[in-house]
């Protein structure tokens, strides 16, 4: 009975990822989860799951080689010695007392820079290597083993508060919470700010709302007219799909169907594999799950992101994806874009396309609003129910919160 509280605390962060943020960013699902397998395909670069990367960092930070023996060899020798010197944490701690409660502030500021290298090697084993992050991850590989390198000496040697005969108060206070999370955030973000983010290119906001029917009709209409001939939405149907956005089944029989499809069947195309090779020298991929292996930040600024170039072979290239297979299909309403400059800032030549740029920009908007609703159609009811198990918690929250306050009543 007294967990109850717990428990319901518990269930609710976890419902709310479960409802709510699935995904955490790719960090709980993966965004390899959503793509197709390809054999042939090796990623750039593939992370180890989040609760790995602070140990991948490690083994990556070893750049040297020694004795005539690989870096890689001493970098796994340091990711295993990570973990094994937790082991023998117990010989290491030579304090008089056991809680961090009652020891002093040598290992208080031992655990809050041992956090803040945790902490940013995690983050850093996510991302791909550069010569500044490297350092980092060298400078913080340092950080994790003199906090238990030194421990015999910095234990041995600061004061201790004294232990009470029984373990009561001395809890945290708020403001100590508040201070010591603050001083975490601050250490945590200066530095990986300071050997800068993941992306070069900066991606440009857009805002998706999946209520927002009439721009999902119109999102889907674009994608009928100049994506869907060599992007298949394999793992969707017209009539569903039809339904969801409020458009009658006949008007997308007649007006975005111009092939011989029902209004049940998958939303497939006929072009083959080895075809679009030949043509685009890749395959243009199924697009049902783009909206959850890229942010549709990302989508919204690679679709406006083709420019003139003439040594590609369709004529244009892609700042967001450097030599693209992709051909500008929307060049006719954006019209033309040039890259100026050394920083190639695209530029829209006035007067040409048959859409400002504003109309433009609204309608990407709309087909990326439409991809992210079709990577996840249910997405809006995952959310509605989510609210009502949430409430329900809040409020089961509340009678366990009295029930708990009852049972300890006159114990101290
Ligand atoms: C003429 C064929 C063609 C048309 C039409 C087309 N694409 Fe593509 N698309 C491709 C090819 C080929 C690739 C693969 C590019 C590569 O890997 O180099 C691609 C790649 C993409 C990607 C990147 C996928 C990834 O790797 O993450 C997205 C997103 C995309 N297309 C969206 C669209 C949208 C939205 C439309 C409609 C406005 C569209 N495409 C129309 C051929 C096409």
């Amino acid at each position: 009975m007294h967990d109850l509280v717990g428990i319901t605390v518990f269930l609710f962060v976890f419902c709310f990822v479960v409802f709510f943020m699935p995904e955490m960013g790719g960090y709980f699902l993966e965004h390899a989860n959503f793509q197709e397998a390809d054999a042939l395909k090796t990623p750039e670069h593939v992370p180890p799951v989040w609760y790995y990367t602070p140990f991948y960092s490690m083994l990556r930070a070893v750049t040297v080689p020694l004795f005539g023996i690989d870096a890689k060899f001493w970098g796994l020798i340091v990711m295993f010695g990570a973990i094994a010197i937790l082991f023998v944490v117990p010989w290491l701690d030579r304090s008089p007392v056991k809680s961090i409660r009652y020891k002093g502030w040598y290992s208080r500021i031992a655990l809050l820079a041992f956090t803040v290298a945790f902490i940013i090697l995690g983050v850093l084993g996510t991302q791909s290597v550069s010569p500044g992050r490297t350092l980092l991850a060298q400078a913080m590989t340092v950080v994790y083993f003199g906090f238990f390198f030194l421990m015999p000496w910095y234990t041995a040697k600061e004061q201790t508060f004294p232990e009470p005969a029984r373990v009561t108060g001395r809890w945290i206070t708020w403001k100590q919470i508040i201070i010591t999370l603050g001083l975490l955030a601050a250490l945590v973000i200066l530095p990986l700010k300071a050997v800068g983010a993941e992306s070069n290119v900066e991606l440009d906001h857009v805002e998706v709302n999946i209520e927002d029917q009439a721009s999902l009709q119109n999102g889907f209409k674009y994608y009928m007219n100049y994506c869907v001939a060599c992007h298949s939405l394999g793992y969707a149907r017209y009539e569903r799909t039809a339904n969801d956005l409020g458009i009658p089944t006949d008007l997308v029989l007649d007006n975005l169907i111009f092939d011989d499809h029902q209004i049940g069947d998958l939303m497939d195309n006929a072009m083959s594999t080895e075809n679009a090779k030949n043509w685009f020298g890749a395959t243009p991929p199924d697009l049902t799950l783009i909206g959850r292996v890229r942010s549709p930040e990302w989508l919204y600024t690679y679709l406006r992101s083709f420019y003139a170039d003439e040594s590609r072979p369709y004529g244009v290239n892609n700042k967001v994806f450097p030599n693209v297979g992709m051909p500008n299909v929307m060049h006719e309403l954006q019209g033309d874009i040039v890259c100026a400059g050394e920083h190639c800032e695209l530029e829209h030549e006035a007067g040409t396309g048959s859409m400002t740029p504003e109309q433009f920009d609204k309608t990407v908007a709309d087909v990326v609003n439409f991809l992210y609703y079709v990577a996840e159609p249910i997405r809006a009811t995952r959310e509605y129910i989510g609210f009502f198990v949430l409430g329900f918690l809040a409020i089961l929250f509340v009678f366990v919160t009295l029930l708990n306050r009852e049972y300890w009543k006159g114990i101290h």
